[in-house]
This record gives structure tokens, sequence and C-alpha cells, in this order.
């Protein structure tokens, strides 16, 4: 049997480097109690992880007060939070086609309860206009939000450009990072952001069940969970400041180290490295699949503006079937259907098809991985020409 191949790093990265695993294992038989909430040692000690992590992140997104970093389960969680939070019947929303349904399915049962939603769809290289969400601005949208790097098509949208004109309008403006943050930087200041969600299991490399939000300073997310807070124990309603707002019940402390390990690792190497990387893997990935008879590719054009996510059908078969050939014949792991983004596929017209195959590079993929994928994918397109 071949070596086994993962180019599924979009659902979630993997391997992981190896201090995250070493530093989960140390950090839970030495420091897992519950943090923050007693002045024990190893309590203090399991609290500062914590803090660190909070500082690390905010720095990593150039955010300027560390409170302001709010931990959740993952970039679902984070989104919900924003999205049930910041909106009311009667509001207005902005966001676009490109969104996974962590963000469609919000939206989706607040409009059934009188959010007003407006999609703004992508152009046919998989980009947002900025233009068109300006023209969509209405006297009340209180939230612009969008998804930062597609996981279907790979496009990095023009956040900076929509950012300016959400802040020049006095709208808050949310990105969903959960593709980007860890291999495309990321500024709270340069690119006018309001809100930027992460995950920490994806190219931030750390382990599942741990993900949050940065909130730039004034604002407004009110609580939609409470609970206890380890502070203030008194009140009886839920504390008011951030992170304490938006976080209730224990912290997944492992995960928050386990996230910093991971942290720690894409800052020594470096965002730009490890997006340099994986753009020259998705390069030879693009062109050696492009020269497939029957292989039609969705948004590569300008591999410019992307991350290492591309997706593709081969004539005559469905996507699934696909996928498991390159599976069982090939022992790679791919994507395949509609990858959590429904409207991405609406748009571009493969639903009915069931969707699409979809390939994602992560560090440690390599040149053969990528070879290894277009043969299998060569192979697979042959043996469709027979049916
Ligand atoms: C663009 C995007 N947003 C949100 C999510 C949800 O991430 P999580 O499963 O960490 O909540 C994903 C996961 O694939 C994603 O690709």
């Amino acid at each position: 049997m071949s070596e086994f191949i993962y180019l599924d790093n979009g659902a979630t990265s993997f391997p992981k480097p190896e201090e995250v695993y070493t530093t989960m294992d140390t950090f839970y038989r030495n420091y897992g109690v519950n943090p923050g909430r007693s002045g024990y040692e190893l309590a203090v000690e399991a609290g500062a992880v914590i803090d660190d992590t909070r500082k690390n992140l905010t720095g990593f997104f150039n955010g300027t007060d560390p409170s302001h970093l709010c931990f959740s389960y993952n970039s679902t969680d984070a989104l919900n939070l924003v999205i049930f939070g910041m909106l009311r019947p009667g509001d207005h929303v902005i966001s676009t086609t490109l969104e996974h349904n962590s963000v469609l399915r919000p939206l989706y049962h607040l409009s059934q309860d009188g959010v007003d939603v407006d999609y703004v769809p992508f152009d046919g290289a998989g980009f947002v206009d900025p233009d068109d969400v300006r023209k969509m601005f209405k006297p009340n949208t209180r939230l612009v939000i969008i998804n930062h790097a597609s996981n279907v098509i790979g496009t990095i949208q023009p956040i900076r450009e929509i950012g300016q004109y959400c802040r020049e309008a006095g709208i808050p403006f949310a990105i969903d990072a959960s593709q980007s943050a860890g291999t495309i930087p990321i500024d709270m200041e340069e690119q006018f952001l309001d809100i930027v969600v992460f995950t920490g299991h994806k190219s931030l490399l750390g382990p599942v069940g741990i993900g949050g939000l940065y909130v730039r300073d004034g604002v407004e997310i009110r609580h939609t969970r409470v609970g206890g807070s380890g502070i203030l124990s008194a009140l009886r309603t839920h504390v008011d400041e951030y992170p304490y707002r938006l976080e209730s019940g224990t912290i997944n402390t492992v995960g928050v180290a386990g996230l910093q390990a991971g942290l720690k690792w894409v800052l020594k190497e470096g965002t730009e490295k490890i997006h340099t990387h994986e753009m020259k893997l998705a390069c030879m990935l693009r062109d050696g699949l492009s020269e497939i008879p029957g292989v039609t590719l969705y948004c590569v054009e300008d591999l410019e503006n992307h991350i290492a996510v591309i997706s593709f059908n081969i004539e005559g078969m469905e996507a699934e079937d696909v996928g498991a050939m390159i599976d069982l014949d090939h022992d790679i792991a791919c994507r395949t259907g509609l990858h959590c983004a429904p409207l991405v596929h609406d748009q571009l017209d493969t639903t009915e098809i069931r969707g699409a195959v979809r390939f994602s590079i992560g560090p440690f993929n390599t040149e053969e991985h990528t070879l290894a994928a277009i043969e299998a994918v060569r192979e697979t397109a042959d043996f469709a020409k027979q049916l």
C-alpha cells in the first residue's frame, strides 16, 4: 500500500507540529486543574497559560487589549456569539454567498425572526467586489460579516477595502478567518476590522475544541450565553466585561495550551513562509490538474490572492465517487460534497452534480504528495472516460 497522503487540511490540519502534542500532554499532566478560580499554585499556572495565549493571539491579530480576546469552542461557536449577539429583529446584515454554514445558518434563523439579510455574490474569479458591499449599506445595517478565505474555492477577499467602507459608514465589520488565520496576515488596525473570528484546529495548527474572537474596543456584542465566570460570583447577572462577557463555564485549558503551541510554531516558521510553501504546491496542483482532459477547476486563475485550497470535478463522475477512488486506490484524503457552503455551489452551478472534490494543502505536505494527487486524478479521469 502507498503512503497515506492527507490533503484535507481545510477540514482540520493534520498532523500537528510535534510541540502541540507534547505541550498538551505536559500541560494536562501537570496543570490540568481549573484555572483562575483559586489561588493555589497549579491554578495560577493554568490561568497564566490562558492569559499568555490571550496576549499572543491579540498580538498576532494586532489587537490592542488582550481582555478583548475571548475564547470559544471553535469558529462556529464564536460566529454564533457574534451574529446572535449583534442582531435584533428589524436590523439589516450584509454577508456573502461565500459563507460557510456557520454564518449562513445563524443568519437564516435570524431572518425567520425579522432580521433582513443580504448576500453579496462573488464574481467569476471568486472575489467579492467591495463596492457591491458598500452599495448594500442601509441606515439599519448593523453588521457586515464576510468570509476571509473560502473553504471551497480558496479565494481571499479584499477585506481591507470592505473594512474601510464599513468604518467610514460606522458599521461593525466582522471576518470569518477560519481558513486564513495562521497563513494569511490579519491586522485589526490596518484592515479596519472590528471582529476577527478564528478556529484553533486549522491553520493555527492547534487541537479541535478551541477557537475564539478578538473584539475591537467599543464594539458591543451582547452575551447570549450566561453562567459561571470564576469572578464576581455574587452578581445575579452575567459579568459585563470582556472576555467574561462572551465566556462562561470552564475554558478548554488543554486546548488553549495546544493552540498556543500551534501559534508559536506558526510564528517561528512565519506565516509568509508557510503560505509560500503551500502556494507553491497549490500552483503545481492547479497546473497539473488543468492539463487533465475532463477536469474542471473552479476559480484558480488568480492564485495571488488565494489559499492552498483547490476544488474540481471530473466530467461524468460524481464528486463523492471521485473522492472514494482517490481514497481507496491511492490512499489520499480529500473532501467531497458541498463543503458546508451551499451558496458557493449554487453559484458555481455544482449543486446539482453534488458539489466538488477539494484538495487542501497544509504546511507538512510535499511535492511528492502533490504529484501523487495529480496522478490519482489523472487515473480517475481515465477511468471516467470508459464509463
Ligand atoms: C470558512 C469556514 N468557516 C467556519 C468554519 C467552521 O469551523 P469550526 O468547525 O472550527 O467551527 C469552517 C470549517 O470548515 C470554515 O471553513
